[in-house]
């Protein structure tokens, strides 16, 4: 049988993004068509953690398509029926906000916008030191949103960084066939 087709959206989140490569990586082996999105920030900032470039030629290699990094790139996602199910992954407090706020000015909170549009799934694994700070309303916010669905998170260093929560991205691959179910995976919060 044929397997979904996945847009994937990476956002700022530089620290996170090897693991969730590899995840990247495994739903490409597992079959998924992949349509990679990066936020504006994510495809052109480099940091510590590595070159922006070098991060875009390895997702590009994964699913052998060029980027989408803009918002008019991302605009015909929901019209075409581009993707059966959007995952944004890591998802940056920046674009948690966005979304939950309904603003629409990157290539990502574009592209959820546009697939929402056309009532499909999306998925979101956020990756945010203030998760359980300022950002706790927007996630809240988001939790009773149709068609919004999120990997399970947890407290990655609750004595030194109380409010980050970081989701387990080794439960991507089965967040995703839940979600594409129309189900929420439980446990949503695991302790660490
Ligand atoms: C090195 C570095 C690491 C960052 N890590 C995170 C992170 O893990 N989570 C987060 O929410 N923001 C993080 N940020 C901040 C975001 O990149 C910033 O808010 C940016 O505006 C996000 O844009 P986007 O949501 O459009 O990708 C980081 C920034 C830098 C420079």
């Amino acid at each position: 049988m044929k397997k979904a087709t996945v847009g994937f959206a990476f956002c700022g989140s530089y620290c996170t993004f090897s693991k969730v490569l590899k995840q990247f990586e495994l739903l490409s082996e597992l079959g998924y068509d992949l349509i990679p999105i990066m936020s504006e920030n994510a495809y052109s900032t480099d940091t510590r953690f590595g070159k922006a470039k070098d991060f875009a030629d390895k997702i590009e290699g994964i699913s052998g398509k060029k980027i989408i990094s803009t918002i008019s790139g991302a605009e015909p996602i929901g019209p075409k029926k581009m993707c059966d199910i959007l995952v944004v992954a890591p998802c940056t407090g920046n674009t948690l906000a966005k979304l939950s706020n309904g603003i629409t000015d990157t290539s990502v909170t574009m592209a959820v916008k546009s697939h929402l549009r056309i009532q499909r799934p999306v998925l979101l694994a956020p990756a945010t030191n203030d998760a359980l700070g300022s950002s706790a309303q927007n996630i809240g916010r988001l939790f009773n949103v149709k068609n919004i669905y999120f990997v399970p998170m947890a407290q990655d260093d609750c004595v030194n960084k109380p409010n980050s929560l970081v989701a387990d991205f080794n439960l991507l691959t089965e967040a995703l066939e839940e979600a594409l179910n129309r189900r929420q995976i439980q446990p949503l919060f695991k302790v660490c």
